[in-house]
């Protein structure tokens, strides 16, 4: 099975462009970019549908477009946001709950309407009735205009909570968080391994390549390795961020040390 998912993924790899690999400078021209690609995409559809990531990396993007609302530049009441992924269990209002950092960082800062942000619930009391449930959100709203997309830290080259192994054909469902990721998060939760979920809701591969354009944002040392695998290995489970590069739009934005162990003509 396994085989022929990749034999497939070498046939739609010759026949897919090869992706747009941006290096620059700073963090700050990493944010910059970004928020160039998605206020043009609000602005061309001011309906857009986004997929939304957490963590540390895409701060400075939501910075700027709480900028952009801000001084009146953009709107985005008519948009609609997928987040890719959730822990699970942890209390809806948990400061580390993605629900409560996407509120704290991005939500409470712009004019895009509650019923109009979809996320997986972390205190469902049945995962895998929740897993369905943002399925089947998903579907009712369509494909995403636009995915920002983070990668998970050293070589677990993970997109959303999709770890090693995640298949390309893999959908919304209840993951295992891998030992790597527990110890990288755990820097958000005070340092304590312990108390990092050990489990997730998260968007499949299949679901974010849905997207009719991906951007993968990556800086720090951290990342290099893993953006390394991603750009220049196999197309494989071992390492699901190389899905990204069987999609014909993607565009990887990396800061100067992200992108400093890539071969460079
Ligand atoms: C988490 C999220 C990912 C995110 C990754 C990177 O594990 N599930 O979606 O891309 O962290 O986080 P950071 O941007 O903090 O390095």
């Amino acid at each position: 099975m396994a085989s022929e998912v990749l034999s497939g993924s070498l046939v739609e790899v010759l026949r897919t462009p090869a992706p747009e690999v941006i290096v620059l400078p700073t963090t700050k021209e990493v944010d910059i970019q970004a928020f160039k690609i998605l206020a043009q995409t609000v602005i061309d559809k001011p309906r857009a549908v986004l997929t939304l990531a957490t963590g540390g990396t895409p701060l400075g993007l939501y910075a700027l477009m709480a900028e952009a609302h801000k001084s009146h530049v953009l709107d985005f009441s008519g948009v609609t946001t997928k987040n890719l992924d959730e822990y699970w269990p942890l209390p809806k209002d948990h400061p580390q709950s993605y629900s409560r950092f996407m509120k704290d960082n991005l939500f409470n800062k712009i004019n895009i309407p509650a019923c109009q942000r979809h996320i997986p619930d972390s205190s469902a009391e049945d995962p895998l009735k929740e897993t369905a449930r943002y399925q089947s959100t998903l579907q009712s709203i369509g494909s995403s205009d636009l995915t920002i997309l983070g990668i998970g830290p050293e070589m677990t080259c993970h997109i959303a909570f999709n770890e090693r192994g995640s298949s390309l054909g893999s959908r919304v469902r209840l993951v295992d968080v891998s030992e790597e990721t527990i110890k990288a998060n755990a820097r958000f939760f005070g340092g304590d391994q312990t108390e990092v979920p050990r489990r997730a809701i998260t968007q499949g591969v299949a679901d974010i390549l849905e997207s009719k354009r991906i951007i993968l944002l990556a800086k720090g040392k951290s990342k290099a390795l893993g953006i390394k695998r991603t750009l220049e290995g196999e197309i494989s489970e071992d390492a699901p961020a190389s899905f990204l590069r069987l999609h014909p739009k993607v565009t990887f934005i990396l800061d100067e040390e992200a992108g400093s162990l890539l071969t460079r003509d």
